[in-house]
């Protein structure tokens, strides 16, 4: 089958015709939409000589009703349509193309393409989903300026949008009305977007520095417009911030952003018209914690930053995915450090980073950032593109500086401006501007899997030296046997024993100062510093300046002194979570062995200096007061065994309880706050500080602190304190407080699908023996449905983090798993691909639960599946 056959990067051609103006329009109906389309057409500069080649566009789910070359129809003999492509045999060099299709977008349950979300219309066509609206050559190297032209009934969809700017508007027939819109700046289809529907908005201004007076707009459902504020104010950071930081103006009169129920991802970039999951534009102090508040800035920067880095700058095609991709996840990275607390945000990132995306390298779906084939590029919006392509634009901004590194931007968005792009114009600006030779570099974009680095270092008191030898290796990755060397700039110090200070450094007899970055380019390679004043602690890879595992046999000292001592506070973090690894693998190995649990009184009398030291952020101690999550840990363990690491984290975390009882009780109490919610750093520092503390407290199922939960649930302040207290209670064995809260809590907000979105979660996730069975039941709840992503993700894939229920030995938790992949490949191939994940790392675990899961796996490959759900099992089950 056609559609099961992969696509390479090596055969790569500039399509043959290119579309330089499109004139669509849409008779908008539920079950029959009319799509009339006028294609100006091209013969590309390339293929100029070529003779005679025929016209090829995508087109799939489309009824053809019309077609016709230059005002003449087309007889039957002069194209041939299969359920991909259409094809005319004979066409001019340059010439008009007409077609009329009609579509379902009340069947469309794929939610790409154009589909229906609560009785809106509204479209998703990244990355192939234009080929569902009309035939189109639809691959991003094809840009074209639009035109659109949208009808629809006045009462049920009395707003009409779509890219650029209203041109024209009026009354049609039969209750009808149209708007058309235009859009000048050429661009590829995946861009294009149209919503009609019943909405209302939220409209403010921003000046551009040029003095562009753009119209700003947030439309969502009536309902829903007390919750847009932050997502406005958001936008204007972004803006402001990009113009001051990159230089980027906006460059149209109108940006719009619409928020809807039913979306795949979190949100979409589409030129002028951006449109969003609702969980990621909307937000009210009641209904949504500072996490999410944080998310909406972050994602409504990111789409906003596109409008350069995709948009105006877009990809050749899509193996250069993390071109824009890597780049926007950076820059809205470095917009959420400027505007919040900059250390948190890198622990927050390298600790997601370093738990899913160093898993997905482990796993059998590894990629490197570009890769050189795919069956579905549905599959490959992953966090390799996204999160370690943003790593891998960070290395370069650290190698170039950042002076040099916006020279190279700035050269980067003016020489490529309107154009279809490759991740070697992008490194190849970087390595202009600044004179450095990036050829070892760009491995990092071909190279899957995760560099391992074993450091070894020793002090030589005679010589007042201290010698540091590092050898890097990529373990193999499906279809990379062997791996090359890279270059890994390594940024550390030495920290003086004696003295706690970054001790001043010489290498080569030339002075790097206190904080150096070396370069790792070799397989082994050997430093050493000279004039050392003490004998030091190294503290390597500081601020995580490459996405690499770094193994140093540090000893339990070693890193209680870094903790205190480390100048760079992530890796006083990182040295903090380094002590509890160590405890936390002891604890696994007596779990295992079944000999008694002992703590570890290094990490209780670490943890007692943070609590009742001085801090001067508290948003950094409450990251240091958290553990290694049960997914991370397991990430450290040859063979994962997740009974035993559930229990090693829960004693740890009781044993930090009991002994520190006051000092988790004062901080708790010193961090009540009065004043009116606000989503700013201080107050969200305070806040986690105060429910991580509670949470130790809880998990001792200690009186006092249970009632503290049971108020803090009560007092209903905000939504961030009141689902840590609905999740404390819920996750301890008092369901005797937990149901009551559980049920008063649903009632309360069974109007509200994004709060409901989190109590599935909070009940699915769980660890008590019960959550499978919660799962089943909440299946049946009335607001629960397979047919909206956010549903599924809040309660299966929930379930699916659950890691003692998920792994249940008696194969309950991957059954269940997998019959919903099984139902849902026939709705929504791109939400299924994704859920499958946590069977598809079946290798890490212990025989039994192997086989268990690959016979699931299995099970899938027996159903007629999707091209998405077959890439991503063919793969896992591959030997
Ligand atoms: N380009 C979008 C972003 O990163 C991603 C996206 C949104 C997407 N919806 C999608 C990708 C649907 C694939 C399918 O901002
Ligand atoms: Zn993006």
């Amino acid at each position: 089958m056609s559609a099961m056959q992969p696509t390479y990067l090596h055969d790569y051609q500039p399509p043959a015709y290119r579309v330089t103006h499109t004139e669509l329009k849409f008779d908008l109906s539920s079950s029959a939409t009319r799509v009339t389309a006028r294609l100006h057409v091209e013969r590309h500069p390339a293929h100029q000589d070529a003779g005679a080649l025929p016209l090829v566009l995508n087109g799939e789910q489309l009824t053809l009703k019309r077609i016709a070359v230059d005002g003449e129809e087309l007889e039957a003999d002069e194209y041939a349509q299969d359920d991909a492509t259409l094809t005319v045999h004979r066409v001019p060099e340059s010439f008009l193309l007409d077609t009329e299709v009609e579509i379902d977008p009340a069947a469309n349950t794929a939610l790409s393409g154009l589909y229906q979300s609560s009785g809106m219309f509204c479209t998703q066509c990244e990355a192939e989903g234009f080929r569902r609206i009309t035939f189109y050559p639809d691959r991003p190297d094809v840009m074209a300026t639009f035109s659109t032209t949208v009808i629809g009934d006045r009462a049920t969809l009395p707003v009409l949008l779509s890219n650029g700017n209203p041109v024209e508007s009026g009354e049609l027939p039969d209750d009808r009305h149209f708007v058309t819109w235009e859009d000048p700046h050429p661009k590829p289809s995946y861009l294009f977007a149209l919503v009609a529907g019943d909405l209302k908005k939220v409209e403010d201004r921003f000046t551009t520095q040029s003095g562009r007076d753009v119209t700003l707009q947030v439309w969502v459902e009536e309902e829903n417009l007390s919750k847009t504020d932050h997502a406005m104010a958001s936008l204007k950071r972004a803006m402001k911030w990009d113009e001051e930081t990159y230089g980027r103006e906006y460059d149209l009169d109108l940006f719009m952003i619409v928020a809807v129920n039913d979306f795949n991802m979190g949100a979409m970039e589409n030129k002028g018209l951006n449109i969003f999951n609702s969980a990621a534009v909307l937000t009210h102090p009641h209904t949504a914690t500072d996490a999410a508040f944080q998310r909406v800035e972050s994602i409504v920067a990111h789409e906003y930053f596109h409008n350069w880095s995709g948009n105006r700058v877009t990809c050749r095609d899509w193996f250069q995915l993390s071109l824009k991709e890597g780049f926007t996840v950076f820059r809205d990275q470095s917009f959420s450090a400027d505007t919040n607390s900059a250390p948190v945000k890198r622990i927050e990132d390298v600790s997601m980073f370093r738990t899913a995306q160093f898993a997905e390298d482990a796993g059998p779906t590894a990629h490197p950032i570009r890769p050189d084939h795919y069956i579905e590029i549905g599959n490959f919006y992953t966090l390799t593109i996204y999160e370690k392509g943003a790593e891998v634009v960070r290395m370069l901004r650290n190698l170039l500086g950042w002076e040099l590194f916006r020279r190279g931007s700035d050269l980067y968005f003016e020489r490529l401006d309107g154009q279809a792009a490759t991740i070697e114009d992008f490194v190849g600006c970087m390595s202009e501007v600044s004179g450095l030779d990036l050829t070892q570099f760009m491995h990092w974009y071909s190279q899957a899997g995760t560099p391992e680095i074993d450091a070894h270092g020793e002090y030589d008191y005679a010589k007042s030296e201290y010698h540091l030898t590092l050898r890097q290796r990529t373990a193999p990755t499906p279809g990379q046997p062997d791996k090359v060397a890279l270059h890994i700039p390594i940024r550390m110090g030495l920290v003086g024993t004696k003295s706690g200070q970054d001790l001043k450094m010489t290498v080569d007899g030339e002075s790097v100062g206190t904080d150096t970055v070396i370069h790792l380019r070799e397989y082994e390679q050997h430093f050493v510093f000279t004039d050392l004043a003490e004998a030091p602690v190294p503290s390597l890879l500081r601020g995580f300046s490459a996405p690499v595992k770094l193994r140093f046999p540090y000893g339990r000292e070693d890193l209680a002194f870094l903790l205190q001592h480390d100048s760079d506070g992530f890796n006083r973090w990182d040295a903090g979570q380094r002590l509890a690894m160590l405890a936390l693998e002891d604890l696994i190995a007596a779990h295992r062995n079944g000999v008694e649990k002992v703590m570890d009184v290094r990490v209780v009398e670490a943890f007692r200096t943070l609590l009742t030291g001085e801090t001067d952020d508290k948003a950094v101690l409450a990251e240091m007061l958290t553990l290694p999550s049960e997914a991370y840990i397991a990430e450290q363990q040859p063979v994962v065994d997740v009974d035993a690491i559930h229990a090693a984290r829960t004693f740890v975390k009781q044993s930090l309880a009991y002994a520190l009882r006051d000092e988790f009780m004062a901080v708790y109490r010193a961090n009540q706050l009065d004043a009116p919610y606000a989503p700013e750093p201080q107050q969200i520092a305070a806040r986690s500080l105060k429910n991580v503390a509670l949470s130790y407290l809880v998990a001792i199922e200690d009186e006092e602190a249970l009632s503290l939960a049971q108020a803090q649930f009560d007092a209903d302040h905000n939504m961030t304190d009141v689902r840590s207290a609905l999740t404390l209670l819920t996750h301890s064995s008092r369901n005797d407080l937990a149901d009551p809260a559980l049920r008063a809590f649903g009632e309360k907000w069974s109007h509200d699908p994004l709060v409901m979105d989190q109590w599935f979660s909070i009940q699915v996730t769980r660890p008590q023996a019960d959550a499978l069975d919660r799962v089943k039941f909440l299946m049946e709840h009335p607001k629960f449905s397979l047919k909206n992503p956010n549903k599924v993700r809040a309660l299966i894939g929930a379930f699916a983090s659950n890691r003692v229920n998920f792994h249940r030995i008696d194969g309950a938790g991957y059954r269940l798993l997998s019959d919903v992949v099984i139902e849902l490949n026939k709705l929504n191939p791109e939400i299924a691909a994704r859920l499958v994940t946590p069977l598809t790392r079946w290798q890490r675990f212990d025989e039994a639960r192997q086989e268990l899961m690959k016979a699931e796996l299995e099970r899938i490959r027996a159903e007629d599946l999707s091209p998405n759900v077959y890439e991503v099992i063919e793969k896992a089950l591959a030997d």
